[in-house]
């Protein structure tokens, strides 16, 4: 069987697949790491996105082999090592952003990207636009906006506060 070497969550692995195993089963089947959900056969949902390289993907889109190489963020390498969360995890909290939850990973990482896309910041139209490809049952989305636009204050204020030292 080919074998395919990544990291995720910074951690190197190298993993037998299939050619037709997706990067969603390697990470949930083949490492464990469920926080990635699957909720659709059509591309659709976006429960299943993950970082690629830093990017946004459809992790039920991507064949597994083509992420040899890549570097894979999941929603379980979000939190600090002293269990801190990542702000935009800390915001969905505190703003009431989830209900059932199933979206929820897919939510958080699409958004982390769209907010490090847009450093000039984004209005609340351009939020709920990026969001186009995550579905959420629950919600009705607004407490997911009012997150995402709290969480880009915090995640621009660190990076000017990185940038500075
Ligand atoms: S599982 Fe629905 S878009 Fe991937
Ligand atoms: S919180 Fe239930 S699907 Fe989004």
């Amino acid at each position: 069987m080919p074998q395919v070497s990544l990291t995720v969550n910074g951690k190197r692995e190298t993993v037998e697949v299939e050619g037709r195993t997706l990067l969603v089963e390697l990470l949930r089947e083949k490492l464990g790491l469920t926080g990635t959900h699957v909720g659709c056969d059509t591309s659709q949902c976006g429960a299943c996105v993950v970082l690629v390289d830093g990017q946004s993907a459809k992790s039920c889109t991507m064949l597994a082999l083509q992420a040899d190489g890549a570097s894979i963020t999941t929603v379980e390498g979000l939190a600090a090592a002293d269990g801190t969360l990542h702000p935009m995890q800390a915001m969905f909290r505190e703003h009431h952003a989830l209900q059932c939850g199933f979206c929820t990973p897919g939510m958080v990482m699409s958004a982390i990207d769209l907010v490090q896309s847009h450093p000039e910041g984004l209005t609340e139209a351009q939020i709920r636009h990026g969001l186009e490809g995550n579905l959420c049952r629950c919600t009705g989305y607004h407490n997911i906006v009012k997150a995402i636009a709290a969480a880009q204050k915090l995640m621009h204020h660190q990076q000017q506060a990185q940038a500075a030292e």
